[in-house]
């Protein structure tokens, strides 16, 4: 039973606050989650609460924090924590928007996942066994970023994620290792250009380079640099994000002063998926370009996975859509896209029974809580995206994955290829 509900602004990875919900259980259990925030946004998302003015850019969260601390708490007083559905409805109720723009989703999902926190604390379980409730579980699959890009390195690059997975590992510990060796080898490497120029925003190297190919190809030698093979020890993965720089079947690379329309977009991705060894493309037309994603996943689905993230926002009657329409094969899940821990779990669901693979996903904003760490295990969700292997809000994560696969040892499996749900390499 809920007793207390409190609440109080927080800082977030890019210096801007956000909100951090702690509740307590009438057994003195106690569930503390912060939420995160995105910088490139899909339009389906809930949306998040900021005070505007001059303050903080307009990032203040004073609003939200005094929604969670006011109508939030009043509301959920009393009410049994373990009932996350039951939580999840009123909070979504007491709302009533469709976008949680009333409330705000910062002060929703902060909320939301404390619910579940305390809920795991009052049962004695750590987050990832309470979720799993006996049913199957696996370490997921890190997706890990070397490059940044996109609006997380102020557009230096068009595309936003370069990133590796270890498929082939044979423990999360030690996918680890091998994508830490393919980071150092990274930095050396643009040290020795004279182009190291600190991280972007998930701890990627900053993307100092005169095309988007270019990238690809420092990956490349970044790899074979660390000793490692690319297309057996090591994958690259691409979240392309393209609704940040096209909509409407117009996609203006400004990196390279040129415009694609779809199809010129979808062959530049095609070559890509032709020369290097490529297993998971994110976003790779805009959110409004259904056709581009229809297309995609017809000819390259088979053989690469086609993750929806800004197209799905993590929604499980866009999930279905999707899977109707073949415009994906894959969900990205971030809880803080749906608003709650519930809609959320829909939306894992939809993707299950649409036979999509699943990444549970953090956001380009991030705090040193490692909710989804948990949430990705115990759903089994095969993989997860938090960002690069520097910045703490990322490492929070990796680290605590590192605690539940030792903790794991001998009854849970480390997903690697399997993760994936295209044929194994
Ligand atoms: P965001 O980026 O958190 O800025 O939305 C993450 C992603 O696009 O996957
Ligand atoms: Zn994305």
């Amino acid at each position: 039973e809920i007793r207390h509900v409190r609440a109080r602004a927080v800082w977030d990875s890019r210096g801007r606050p956000t909100v951090e919900a702690e509740v307590e259980l009438a057994d003195g259990s106690v569930g503390r989650a912060i939420a995160p925030a995105g910088a490139s946004v899909g339009s389906g998302e809930a949306l998040d609460l900021r005070d505007g003015g001059d303050a903080l850019g307009g990032f203040g969260v004073d609003r939200a924090v005094g929604n969670v601390k006011g109508e939030i708490a009043a509301a959920l007083a009393g009410h049994d924590a373990a009932d996350q559905q039951a939580i999840d409805k009123l909070l979504t109720e007491l709302d009533g928007t469709p976008q949680k723009s009333r409330l705000g989703g910062n002060a929703m999902v902060a909320t939301s996942m404390a619910v579940l926190k305390a809920a795991a604390a009052s049962a004695g379980l750590p987050l990832y066994l309470y979720l799993a409730q006996g049913r199957g579980m696996s370490v997921p699959l890190p997706q890990i970023q070397i490059f940044g890009g996109g609006s997380h390195a102020a557009g230096r690059v068009d595309i936003q994620d370069f990133l590796v997975v270890c498929a082939n590992a044979g423990s999360v510990a030690d996918a680890f290792r091998k994508t830490a060796e393919v980071y150092r080898s990274a930095g050396e490497l643009m040290a020795a250009a004279g182009k190291r120029h600190g991280v972007a925003d998930e701890g990627g190297w900053w993307p100092d380079f005169d095309s988007n190919e270019q990238v690809l190809d420092a990956l490349m030698r970044a790899i074979e640099g660390a000793g490692l093979m690319p297309g057996d020890d090591v994958f690259i993965v691409l979240d392309i994000a393209a609704s940040e720089f096209g909509s409407k079947g117009r996609y203006t690379l400004g990196l390279e002063r040129r415009t694609l329309d779809t199809d010129g977009l979808g062959e530049l991705l095609g070559r890509w998926i032709e020369r290097y060894p490529i297993v998971s493309i994110e976003d790779p037309f805009a959110e409004d370009d259904e056709a581009g994603f229809r297309a995609f996943t017809a000819a390259y689905g088979h053989r690469v996975q086609i993750v929806g993230d800004d197209l799905l926002v993590t929604n499980a009657e866009r999930v279905k859509a999707a899977a109707s329409k073949g415009l994906a094969t894959c969900v990205l899940l971030k809880p803080n896209q749906a608003g709650t821990v519930s809609e959320a779990v829909a939306a894992l669901e939809a993707a299950r029974e649409a036979g999509f693979a699943t990444i549970v996903s953090a956001r380009s904003g991030e705090s040193e809580d490692t909710t989804i760490a948990h949430l990705a295990t115990g759903w089994n969700a095969g993989q997860i995206k938090v960002g690069s292997m520097s910045r703490g809000e990322r490492t929070a994560k990796w680290n605590e994955l590192i605690r539940i696969e030792e903790a794991l040892a001998g009854s849970a499996r480390f997903a690697g290829w399997e993760g994936l749900k295209i044929e194994r390499r």
